[in-house]
């Protein structure tokens, strides 16, 4: 046994549910709300093997040029969304943004592909870059690896949407590469209310870092099975894998798992337990959102076991029949290599099973400008021609991410304390909602070619410079 650790004290702070199932008619169903499959760098509408229609991300960015891989990688890989990509400018420090309308209140799931070309380790590698996502700093994008294997990169993440528009945006962050980012697909999924409701989204957001089909050998499940077109990764095992036709129809389980998850499943020996390490990869020594799925194999059978991870319990006296559950814990510490280990609650009882897992990272959302500044940058930014390319997204945020010419302060309220457009090239009239930005202190219009004067600032009370 491992010295105990301070996770016991978390552990007060742990959700646990067990969701049992009933029975239902679980359909493939389309995605609804807004949902959107962009093909980036695309001039026409696509569709993929799995006859999902792909539209050309034009309307919904205004930055960047449409391209093509450096190198096609091997052509099963090369899906048709894969053929184009955008590549945006090398700007330190810009973040270039799609803007889409969505449900606001509503939760959605993000999945960016990208693929820069198959390439050689002698080679440039391919740019590095953040993802953002409204006020949100999400993760580094880092393809090397992938692009070496000639394979495109995805990451997955669910997000709040707290506007009428979702931005997703590419940041340029020099300390990476000396080049501008690019993209090749996204994907942004209306959730349905109940999937991962556990989780508060009013101050969390959570990145994937495994979804996990135990037992099978196949490809991918994914849509149509998987109504929101989540990924289940394969993760064979032959010792351990079985296979059933049951047919566990999944419509109560909140998270919504597709029905053929439960057709694959590892199974202990007899009174021996089953250890799995998965997640494949160590994790930072962080939170974590931990969901498993069970449902017996053969019907009319129930089987009652103990789930540890790391050798802390996770639930004990599981009892799973082919109706099936799910267990899960909203803020799970783990640390390096993870042990899930299932063992029987009695001598005699049938050897335990597991058929799915999903482990996210969660992360602070971050905070956005203050709403009032935000609509007179809008005004402003409609008023002049010629604007910068990253004049979208939070015109303040994340930290180090403004707008070009745009300084803010992170108070109480975020808010615009500086506007240099000095050399910039603007023209155009100014907006007079400028007369809004009343925490402005510096103001720089030099060389540009505004029209109509200034307007009215008598009321921009602590404006220092202009
Ligand atoms: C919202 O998104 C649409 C579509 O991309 C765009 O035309 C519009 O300007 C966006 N609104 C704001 C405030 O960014
Ligand atoms: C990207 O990953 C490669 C390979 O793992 C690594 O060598 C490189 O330093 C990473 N780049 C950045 C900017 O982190
Ligand atoms: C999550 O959704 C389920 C099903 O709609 C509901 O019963 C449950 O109360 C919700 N939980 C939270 C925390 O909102
Ligand atoms: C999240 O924010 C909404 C709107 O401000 C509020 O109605 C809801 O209760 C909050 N949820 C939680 C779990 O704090
Ligand atoms: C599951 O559904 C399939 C197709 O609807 C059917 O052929 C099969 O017999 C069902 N299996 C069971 C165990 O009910
Ligand atoms: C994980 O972090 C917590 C608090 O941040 C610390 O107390 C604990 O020792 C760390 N555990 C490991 C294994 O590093
Ligand atoms: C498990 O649940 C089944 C079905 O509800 C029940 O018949 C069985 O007695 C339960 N087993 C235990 C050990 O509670
Ligand atoms: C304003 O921007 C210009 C051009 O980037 C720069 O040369 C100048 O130093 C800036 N002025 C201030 C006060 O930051
Ligand atoms: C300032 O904001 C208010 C409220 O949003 C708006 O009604 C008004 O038109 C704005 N003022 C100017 C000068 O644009
Ligand atoms: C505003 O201008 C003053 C005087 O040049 C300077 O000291 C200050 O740093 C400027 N503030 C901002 C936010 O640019
Ligand atoms: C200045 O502020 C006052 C009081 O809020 C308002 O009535 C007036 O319209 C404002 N003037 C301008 C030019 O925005």
């Amino acid at each position: 046994m491992p010295p105990p650790r301070p996770i016991l004290a978390a552990a007060a702070a742990l959700l646990f549910l067990l969701l049992p199932v009933h029975l239902a008619l679980a359909e493939a169903q389309g995605f609804r709300g807004f949902s959107y499959l962009l093909n980036c760098g695309a001039a026409s509408p696509t569709t993929d093997s799995r006859g999902l229609r792909w539209e050309p991300d034009g309307p919904y960015v205004s930055a960047g040029t449409p391209g093509e891989p450096t190198v096609p990688g091997p052509g099963s890989l090369l899906e048709p969304t894969l053929a184009t990509l955008r590549t945006f400018p090398n700007r330190p420090r810009a973040k270039f943004c799609y803007e889409l309308p969505v449900d606001k209140n509503r939760r959605y799931l993000l999945r960016p592909t990208f693929f820069y070309g198959a390439f050689s380790s002698s080679a440039p590698p391919p740019p590095a870059f953040d993802l953002i996502v409204d006020g949100t700093f999400w993760t580094a994008v880092n393809t090397t690896d992938d692009a070496l294997a000639g394979a495109a990169s995805s990451y997955e993440g669910v997000f709040p949407a707290s506007g009428r528009n979702l931005s997703f945006c590419l940041g340029l962050n020099p300390e990476y590469t000396d080049a501008g980012p690019f993209i090749s697909a996204l994907q942004v999924i209306q959730l349905d209310d109940s999937v991962y409701n556990a989780t508060n989204f009013n101050t969390s957001a959570m990145g994937l870092i495994a979804r996990t089909r135990f037992g099978s050998t196949g490809d991918i499940e994914r849509y149509p099975d998987d109504s929101f077109d989540r990924f289940w990764q394969p993760f064979p095992d032959s010792k351990h894998a079985v296979s059933s036709t049951q047919n566990v129809t999944s419509a109560d389980f909140w998270n919504l798992p597709p029905p053929n998850v439960f057709n694959t499943a590892f199974v202990a020996e007899q009174d021996a337990p089953l250890v799995l390490q998965w997640p494949p990869m160590p994790l930072q020594n962080d939170s974590y959102y931990v969901a498993l799925y069970f449902a017996d194999t053969l019907p009319e059978n129930s089987r009652t076991f103990n789930v540890y991870i790391n050798d802390y319990p996770f639930i004990e006296g599981l009892n799973v029949t082919s109706a099936g559950l799910s267990v899960f814990a909203t803020q799970w510490i783990l640390s390096g290599l993870t042990s899930v280990i299932l063992k029987p609650a009695s001598p005699s009882a049938l050897p335990p099973l597991i058929n799915a897992g999903e482990v996210f990272g969660l992360f602070p959302v971050g905070r956005l400008t203050y709403a009032r500044d935000v609509r007179a940058m809008e005004s402003i930014k409609e008023s002049l021609r010629n604007v910068p390319e990253d004049w979208n997204g939070d015109p303040c945020m994340p930290s180090g991410y403004s707008w070009t010419g745009v300084t803010c302060d992170e108070g109480s309220r975020i808010r615009v304390i500086s506007l240099n457009f000095s050399g910039m090239g603007l023209s155009g009239s100014l907006s007079p909602e400028i007369a809004n930005l009343t925490a402005l202190t510096n103001i720089s219009f030099a060389h540009n070619s505004l029209v109509g004067g200034i307007p009215d600032l008598s009321n921009l009370s602590k404006l220092e410079r202009l």
